[in-house]
């Protein structure tokens, strides 16, 4: 019996040329998430391989085989879902959203600037994430706080801006001023991405 009937394998994104073109944010600093991005879908695909291989017939030790390859997956594919996120919606020129997302952005913290000061204090309280996600059972927009790539995950809610505050994203460019980068992240965010993404779930006011 396999524990990962019919996976297939997936391959890494390629990244577009506008993120080596980013205001404030570097080559290097794109190439660092790159590489742990690469890395990410590389455990995805061996963790996959490994639990098809797991032997269910050895009895409970093959339990904690089991609990560490399913762990491990989920920190694999919140790496491949968080820096895809990431890297689409940056290349933009930033300012102030418009549209339904921008909308809703009103409507959910009140103004721009309370959206953009509630992501940057989650940002800077977070270890590694803080995303902006609509919650389809709320039907509003959250800030969430993460600090790892598998924590801490709501369920059903979609994300549409991820801000990764893992060290590696701002210390080449900015070193211990992580609130420089976030504001930054701010102002190289495509909107016309997140839009596009708050059309295509079919988001509704
Ligand atoms: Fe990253």
């Amino acid at each position: 019996m396999a524990l990962a009937y019919n996976h297939e394998e997936i391959t890494a994104r390629e990244l577009k040329p506008a993120l080596y073109e980013l205001d404030g944010i570097s080559r290097e600093a794109i190439e660092a998430h790159y590489k742990l991005y690469q890395g990410y879908v590389a455990k995805r695909n061996e963790i996959l391989t490994k639990l098809d291989g797991v032997d269910l017939t050895s009895a409970n030790q093959v339990y904690s085989e089991v609990r560490a390859l399913k762990v491990d997956f989920t920190f694999a594919v919140g790496g491949i879902k968080n820096h895809e996120l990431y890297f689409e919606h940056l290349g933009g020129n930033g300012g102030d959203p418009g549209g339904l997302f921008g909308d809703l952005v009103k409507r959910d913290f009140g103004s721009v600037a309370d959206w953009k000061a509630d992501l940057k204090a989650t940002g800077m309280g977070g270890r590694g994430w803080a995303w902006t996600a609509y919650d389809w059972d709320e039907s509003r927009l959250f800030n969430y706080i993460g600090d790892a790539q598998n924590t801490f995950a709501v369920w059903n809610a979609t994300p549409l801006v991820a801000l990764d505050v893992y060290e590696h994203a701002y210390f080449m460019d900015f070193a211990t001023d992580r609130g420089a980068y976030i504001d930054k992240f701010f102002d190289n965010l495509d909107y016309a991405v997140v839009e596009d993404w708050v059309q295509k779930y079919g988001i509704r006011k």
